[in-house]
């Protein structure tokens, strides 16, 4: 196996106040878990993290969860809106030097067919070395939508980045890879 061909270590990190103190219970970042489980076909481990909301708190984990466990994606819930703690957007940024804009463009795009509060979600996707990171909304209803509108764009940018190979159920989502 060469190290393309490792099973991806992909976090999964849910921003909130509330769920972090067991306010209630987290739902979407198991939501993320289960769309990881239904589209992907190559083998995988979740790395999982529930937080407060915050600048150091979220910067701080995406970094420990890059750099430490050597995630290959991170998918983050939650922080992404306008409130004040509401910073998982500036901590992404900050753990991740170069961002993927359009990420974030299609994400809102999409979600505002469905809901016209979607313009208040400043999710950003970056990359901070060999590891994507892409934030989605807090909402449950957010993340099977969010990521069926990216997810065709991810294996590559992964391959492009020098991350694992992963590849999708073309029944889920079709994988686009640009011929050699
Ligand atoms: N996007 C989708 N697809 N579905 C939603 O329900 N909620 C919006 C927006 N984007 C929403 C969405 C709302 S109400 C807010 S405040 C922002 O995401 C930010 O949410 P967050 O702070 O939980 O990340």
């Amino acid at each position: 196996m060469t190290e393309t061909q490792r099973p991806a270590v992909i976090g999964v990190v849910t921003a909130s106040d509330r769920a972090s103190a067991g306010v209630y219970k987290d739902e979407s970042g198991p939501a993320i878990e289960a769309y990881l489980s239904a589209v992907l076909t190559t083998p995988f481990r979740i790395e999982r993290r529930i937080i407060p909301d915050g600048f150091e708190s979220v910067r701080d984990t995406l970094i420990e969860l890059a750099d430490t466990v050597g995630c290959d994606l991170i998918v983050t819930t939650g922080g992404t809106g306008p409130s004040p703690r509401d910073l998982t957007p500036e901590a992404t940024l900050a753990a991740c030097p170069r961002e993927l804009p359009g990420f974030g463009e299609l994400m809102r795009q999409v979600s505002l067919a469905q809901t016209p509060t979607a313009i208040l979600s400043r999710q950003v996707a970056a990359h901070r070395d060999k590891c994507l990171v892409i934030n989605l909304p807090g909402k449950p209803a957010a993340i099977e939508l969010c990521l069926n509108a990216v997810m065709p764009a991810v294996p590559y940018c992964l391959d492009l980045i020098g991350a694992a190979w992963i590849d999708t159920d073309p029944a889920r989502v079709k994988a686009f890879r640009p011929k050699k």
